[in-house]
């Protein structure tokens, strides 16, 4: 592909991508200020960000989407990074800056790459290959483990039943 079509293509999945969370939000407003009507517009539109999105994504399979060894291996760098190197960084800004909501959310991100790595590295070494029936994912912080849910995050403390099973 032709680079400056492919990096056009690349901007307008992130758009995208971008535009279906913030529609969402934009949804779960108007159901808040009560304008159902609004909300499902917001709803329907988020619905088609999500297929360019994914379109666009087809589109950068090449680019983007390896072989799954490939993959696992990019996932877990990825993941290290997060944990290691920028979360920290904005937790330390956060904290300066006296902004307790947006610490705890970094905080929180941080602890729960930190356990997404492992999951990737245990993948990487074959060590869980046909053990996992089903992973437990934690709808506040993402923390996700192979195990049972546990009664409490130990991430965020949520109870047992904030989690999602993910099979
Ligand atoms: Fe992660
Ligand atoms: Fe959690």
């Amino acid at each position: 592909m032709k680079e400056k079509t492919k990096n056009n293509i690349y901007t307008a999945f992130v758009g995208e991508a971008k535009a279906y969370f913030r529609l969402l939000a934009y949804a779960e407003k108007a159901r808040e200020e009560d304008v159902p009507q609004i909300a499902m517009l917001f709803r329907a539109i988020a619905e088609a960000e999500r297929i360019h999105a994914t379109r666009c994504l087809g589109l950068l399979k090449e680019m983007m989407v390896k072989d799954t060894d490939t993959n696992l291996a990019k996932s877990f760098k990825s993941e290290q990074t997060v944990s290691e190197n920028a979360y920290p960084e904005f937790l330390k800004v956060a904290e300066e800056e006296g902004e307790n909501a947006a610490a705890t959310v970094f905080s929180h991100a941080r602890d729960a790459e930190t356990f997404h790595a492992k999951l990737y590295e245990r993948a990487i070494y074959q060590v869980i290959r046909d053990e996992v029936s089903e992973y437990q994912v934690c709808q506040v912080c993402g923390y996700v483990t192979s195990k049972n849910a546990p009664d409490t995050c130990p991430v965020c403390g949520a109870p047992k039943d904030k989690f999602k099973s993910v099979n």
